[in-house]
């Protein structure tokens, strides 16, 4: 962790969020790198998984989005609520196109057709229930900060559905699991960017600090998330690398993030 609790201290602006936030999504894109690599993958296996981010794709995607907007339509006539609200619907009915692009590619991969119903009562797992439990728990303690935290940890810095895409030309099956993750990437970046334009004008150091710090719990949580989505294909010895913050951050996250590689300050632009 030493990593990680070096980038927090360090952080001012966006840039330093970032820079805090890399080695988790390189510490996540590892658990994919692992996955594909491994001797335990099988047809079976890439199922479960695809089943499981039907699932998230649905729930933690779209009916979270709808019920946000059913919970704000008593304050439909303010012209802002107004706006979030359809911006919410934008992205709910993108989240239900990513959930069919997951839903489809476990049906042509001959798992079946994914029923919604069985899907929303049993496609949960234990470290993603974790995950939302932490942001819960952050948008709880603090409002605008947690909620940002979680939108700009959405989608991990979309690192599966790059290393899903990069999986184009491996067979048949991987092709099929590269058109599912490249039809989502462009979305996903920017719901994550959608995080920069909420940043309230005039923030100080510490509340960069406080979005950091809850930025690398969250990321923290979605590598176990990750990890058990697909399996447990971490090893000791990769935990170990992560735990020291010895992991080598990916070099596209700065550019998803729409700022310079080599950007020091931070800009506030989606
Ligand atoms: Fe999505
Ligand atoms: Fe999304």
């Amino acid at each position: 962790m030493s990593g990680s609790a070096e980038g927090v201290g360090r952080a001012t602006g966006l840039s330093g969020v970032v820079g805090a936030a890399a080695p988790w999504f390189a510490a996540e894109a590892l658990v994919f790198d692992r996955y594909w690599d491994s001797s335990s993958r099988s047809l079976d296996s890439d199922l479960g998984w695809l089943r499981r981010q039907a699932y998230k794709e649905l729930v933690d995607g779209a009916l979270a989005r709808i019920a946000s907007v059913d919970a704000g339509l008593d304050h439909a006539s303010d012209p802002h609520v107004r706006q979030r609200l359809q911006d919410d619907l934008v992205e709910a009915a993108e989240e239900l196109d990513h959930f069919g692009r997951f839903a489809d590619a476990h049906e042509q991969l001959g798992g079946g057709r994914v029923e919604v119903s069985a899907l929303r009562a049993d496609g949960n797992w234990e470290a993603n229930e974790s995950l939302r439990r932490v942001r819960a728990r952050h948008a709880e303690t603090h409002p605008i900060v947690g909620r940002l935290a979680a939108t700009f940890t959405e989608g991990g810095c979309s690192t599966l559905y790059a290393a899903g895409a990069a999986r184009a030309g491996h067979g048949p099956e991987d092709d099929v699991i590269a058109a599912a993750c490249s039809a989502v990437f462009a979305d996903e970046i920017r719901h994550m960017r959608g995080a920069l334009a909420d940043v309230p004008a005039g923030w100080t150091e510490s509340d960069w600090k406080l979005l950091a710090s809850l930025v690398v719990e969250q990321c923290r949580a979605r590598v176990d998330m990750r990890d058990e989505q697909f399996g447990h294909p971490l090893t000791r010895a990769d935990r170990a690398l992560i735990e020291t913050g010895r992991i080598e951050p990916i070099a596209e996250v700065s550019t998803r993030f729409g700022l310079d590689a080599d950007q020091g300050t931070a800009t506030i632009s989606a």
